[in-house]
């Protein structure tokens, strides 16, 4: 591993010993836990959206009946299920694809009951010979009750079984029906998924379950915790293959081997005329890369499969448990909602998540597919051989996950110091505007070059001492069954009684209580005057109404780890509201606190000590720069403090750090026609900033000739030349109109530097009209590449020609034109762009009705892009106008997405008040320094 980006010999930082690391892991614990619960609604990555409609909190319940609860009763669990479905791959004479099923299901009473309640919704059943659409027998030489009345309950999704006699405790069933359904293309249950080649249309039928929609393709019992095994037989056409969780024994009529005990959520079927690329036989799992035939053909599923088998074998060493399974697929679908799917044995993915062209592709998307790839494979044991009871626990699958696969990936690629320089570097969040905590969250970045779900944010700390953490054991232990968050912890205290030199003030439990249970996050205010440490609940609205009553009086038990003038380092626990700590107090030292931000606070100082921070900023910016940007700086001008210097620094990481957490900045003084002055106040001081770092880009590129040799270096040439086109460096629009319109006379050449396209793109289409535009459309439409198709998807949002921008509307929601996974990122990239933000903001009210009608898919669609458009709001009319939204779709029968408009109005107040608190100090500055 290289070298970590701040640390630094001279500054004399010391190891930190074991039991730092076991308590900074323990700590950082809650820091998944928020960002996960933001997860749960943004969600890009994997399958998970908000389960809305299972939930048992979710809507109150209409009655007392046990069909009218949303969590199924504890009297029946399943044991197996046998399923044969048979999707048919052309329309019927209606025009419907569907779908037709049989499935059987052992059940074992384990409380007497006459009550078969079963998970289903939107099949037909179709066992004609029956009354009572079901048939029941025993198991096991044990007689089956007869069946008096079958119905369905819709709202919580329910088939409702009502038996003469009770079903005996310990005893067997068999419940078997038959049944219809249709197999729509809204990329959710038994779904399908279209694309063409050599003229041909091709279906391929494929399945996205999690979190409920197993329900859909089979009547099932569809909660994670009630796991069985599944014997799955698919019928298909020839000349199609199909796949599932377990390896195939027969063709066309594809029988699988059962798999393991499973939840319903994981399971997966496809059926498809993909090819694959295959493991090397030596392998003793089997390792497939499925795709559409071209996109194999042309080796775009080379680079997954160089990396998947070693990924594997990293994992079963990191878990010390062997994979289970005999094969592991990867399917790249071309209509897929989410990233990837981490279904048991066949894992799902978007074809950018899978695919990898290094003639086309960016480092960028090599990182995105390698780091995809572990997430979901690091699943197979934290998620999927041991599973959370409830949704509510699934922060710590992804949380888990999203720290493995920074380990995975950098076992892969070792040379791209991914864990100590990229990812935990990128997906931290910066310093403005505040988190939330009254359920706001803000979704700062929604570019091409993030495509994050921000769930890796901030989880580094968390699984570092996994070896305490994880123990074998507790996969062992837990083995295809399930658990919940307090199993951990559990686990952990014992760890943490073993090991004498692991101190805590108070029991694992305790501390994490505090975490886990309280709303938000703590500013921690260090007085190096006084020595006085103290705590406060941080509130995005300072003036916000604490509704929820807390049993910990929104106090936390914050370890604080900090520095004195780089040599003394210490580690302290705050468990008050207010204590006073001798050791901080100074007079001259600089003092930083919550080094490398593992804990989940934010930290403020006295002015002094601020201070003699930028001061020490200034004479030795290599080292602190990193540091006190990370330290997440509340007040607006001590962080533009932080800029002024970076006219001579050249290297990535300060760069990434200043821009990211001037993002929000941008985007809130954006408005050309509210901010007008301060904009170009904002921008002047940033041209001359940037000007200096693409001139060096210039000369070590041979006037951009070259790749940079550096790969650090090839990351930040990215900012140089976005930073420097946006402020209006000279030279910076001619190049990139250079290389489009080098392009654009020969379309079979793409000149432009694999890493700097979406930047070209952007800007070349931004600068040009129609022409350019067109040609980009062109390209789009032609491309056979999924990472080259999004980044033109977002280059065409950068035209500033209003009717551009309004026809590109239209095209989103042509559904021949862009993909229906791709239509909420397009409007979102769209609302980006300044001229375009109204547009779009008319164009969804207008359209509100038919978005809502064909791209619904819960929350997914709806969260992003109501989140997307409204985030540069920052005025009372904007707010007034969302506000009247709400009102209007609250009265209409399309009240889809209000739960997001509602975040969306939170958030809009949070940045009125960050305007309105920031503008005069922000103009005022940027006057001062151009003075
Ligand atoms: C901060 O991060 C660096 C580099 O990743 C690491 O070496 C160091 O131990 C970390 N320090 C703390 C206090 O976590
Ligand atoms: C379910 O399928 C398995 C495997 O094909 C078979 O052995 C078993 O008998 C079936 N169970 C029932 C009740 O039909
Ligand atoms: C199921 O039945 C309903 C009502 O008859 C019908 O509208 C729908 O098309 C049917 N679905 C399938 C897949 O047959
Ligand atoms: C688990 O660890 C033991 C001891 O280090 C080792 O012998 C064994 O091979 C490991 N098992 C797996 C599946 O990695
Ligand atoms: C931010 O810090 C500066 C310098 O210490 C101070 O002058 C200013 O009043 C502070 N602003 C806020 C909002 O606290
Ligand atoms: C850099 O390249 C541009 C475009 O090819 C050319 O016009 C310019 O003269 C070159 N500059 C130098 C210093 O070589
Ligand atoms: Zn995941």
């Amino acid at each position: 591993m290289g070298k970590g980006f701040y640390i630094s010999k001279p500054l004399g930082f010391v190891l930190f010993g074991l039991g730092v690391g076991a308590v900074l892991t323990i700590f950082a614990l809650s820091v998944v836990y928020s960002q996960e619960k933001r997860k749960n609604e943004v969600n890009a990555r994997d399958g998970t959206r908000m389960v809305t409609t299972a939930a048992p909190h979710s809507t109150s319940a209409p009655s007392n009946e046990p069909w009218d609860k949303y969590r199924l009763p504890d009297t029946l669990l399943p044991a197996y299920y046998n399923v044969t479905l048979w999707p048919r791959l052309v329309p019927d004479e209606q025009g419907m694809y569907i779908f037709t099923g049989k499935s059987g299901v052992a059940l074992t009473c384990v409380k007497e009951t006459n009550l078969i309640i079963i998970h289903s919704n939107e099949l037909n059943f179709t066992l004609t010979s029956e009354m009572h659409h079901a048939k029941l027998a025993g198991l096991g030489g044990t007689s089956a009750p007869v069946i008096l009345k079958t119905w369905f309950q819709i709202q919580t999704q329910f088939m409702v079984i009502l038996l003469k006699d009770n079903l005996q405790v310990g005893k067997s069933y068999w419940l078997y029906m038959e049944f219809r359904g249709e197999l729509s293309d809204d990329l959710g249950g038994f779904y399908r998924s279209q694309y063409t080649e050599n003229g041909v249309k091709k279906v391929v039928a494929t399945t996205q379950m999690q979190p409920t929609a197993a329900r859909n393709a089979f009547p099932c019992f569809d909660e994670p915790s009630m796991k069985a095994v599944f014997h799955l037989t698919l019928l298909h056409p020839p000349g199609t293959v199909a796949l599932a969780n377990g390896m195939e024994l027969e063709v066309l009529q594809t029988r699988f081997e059962p798999t393991e005990k499973m939840s319903t959520y994981l399971l997966a079927f496809v059926i498809s005329e993909f090819t694959n690329l295959r493991s090397p036989s030596e392998a003793n799992v089997l390792i497939r890369i499925w795709g559409r035939r071209e996109a194999i053909e042309s080796g775009q599923g080379d680079y997954a499969l160089s990396v998947t088998f070693p990924i594997l074998k990293y994992l079963e060493n990191y878990y010390n448990t062997t994979y289970p399974l005999s094969k592991s697929d990867q399917v790249a679908l071309p209509d897929f909602a989410a990233g990837a799917m981490e279904n048991w044995g066949l894992v799902t993915y978007r074809e950018q998540s899978l695919f990898y062209d290094p003639k086309v592709s960016s480092n960028e998307d090599k990182e995105w597919v390698v780091t995809v790839i572990t997430h979901e494979l690091a699943h197979m044991w934290f998620g999927n051989l041991v599973t959370m009871r409830w949704w509510n626990d699934l922060w710590l699958n992804e949380g888990f996950a999203s720290y493995v696969s920074y380990l995975g990936a950098d076992y892969a690629e070792p040379t791209w110091n991914i864990v100590s320089n990229i990812y935990i570097f990128k997906y931290y969040e910066y310093i403005l505007p505040p988190a939330s905590c009254e359920g706001t969250q803000n979704e700062l970045s929604f570019s091409p070059e993030e495509r994050s779900d921000g769930a890796a944010t901030g989880s580094e700390g968390v699984w570092r001492r996994r070896s305490c953490f994880l123990s074998p054991n507790y996969l062992h232990e837990y083995a295809y069954s399930n658990t919940v968050y307090t199993d951990l912890w559990k686990k952990l205290q014992e760890v943490v009684d073993a090991d004498s030199s692991i101190q805590l003030p108070a029991s694992i439990n305790e501390i994490m209580n505090r975490w886990i249970l309280q709303m938000g996050f703590p500013v921690v205010t260090i007085n190096t005057r006084t020595g006085i440490i103290s705590q406060q609940h941080f509130l995005i609205h300072p003036d916000a109404v604490v509704d929820k009553p807390s049993d910990y009086n929104y106090e936390w038990f914050v370890p604080i780890t900090w520095m004195k003038s780089g040599s003394n380092m210490g580690q302290h626990w705050l468990l008050t509201k207010t204590a006073s700590y001798e050791p901080m107090k100074t007079d001259t030292d600089w003092l930083l606190a919550n080094l490398n931000v593992t804990g989940y606070y934010r930290v403020n100082y006295d002015p002094q000590n601020w201070e003699r921070l930028l001061t020490q900023l200034t004479a030795d910016h290599k080292n602190l720069n990193m540091i006190i940007h990370r330290a997440q700086i509340i007040n607006i001008t001590l962080a533009l403090r932080t800029t002024k210097y970076l006219y001579e620094e050249k290297e990535y990481i300060p760069w990434e750090s200043a821009i990211r957490n001037f993002e929000y900045f941008f985007l809130m003084f954006d408005r050309t026609e509210v901010y007008g002055p301060l904009q170009v106040s904002l921008f002047t001081y940033y041209k001359k900033k940037v000007k200096p770092l693409f001139d060096h880009f210039k000369v070590i590129t041979s006037n951009w000739t070259r790749k940079p040799p550096r790969y650090m270096d090839q990351y930040n040439q990215i900012n140089a030349v976005s930073m420097a086109c946006k402020t209006g460096v000279k030279g910076c629009s001619e190049l990139t109109r250079m290389w489009y319109r080098q392009w654009m006379k020969n379309p079979d050449s793409n000149p432009i530097p694999t890493n700097l396209k979406i930047t070209v793109y952007c800007n070349a289409i931004a600068a040009g009209g129609v022409e350019e535009w067109d040609f980009g459309w062109q390209m789009f439409k032609n491309s056979t590449i999924a990472a080259e198709a999004e980044k033109l998807l977002y280059g065409l949002s950068c035209t500033k020609e209003p009717w551009l921008l309004n026809r590109y509307l239209e095209f989103t929601i042509e559904p021949n034109l862009v993909r229906k996974q791709d239509v909420a990122f397009a409007i979102v990239y769209i609302s980006g762009n300044v001229i375009g933000q109204p547009l779009v903001w008319d164009f969804v009210r207008a359209n509100w009705e038919h978005l809502t009608k064909d791209y619904d898919d819960g929350s997914f669609f709806f969260g992003r892009l109501i989140r997307g458009i409204t985030r540069k709001f920052s005025t009372e009319f904007d707010l007034q106008q969302l506000q009247r939204f709400k009102e209007d779709i609250a009265a209409s029968s399309f009240s889809f997405g209000t739960q997001a408009i509602e975040q969306a109005i939170e958030q809009t107040k949070a940045n009125i008040k960050w305007v309105s608190e920031n503008k005069v100090q922000v103009m005022n500055w940027l006057i001062e320094q151009s003075a």
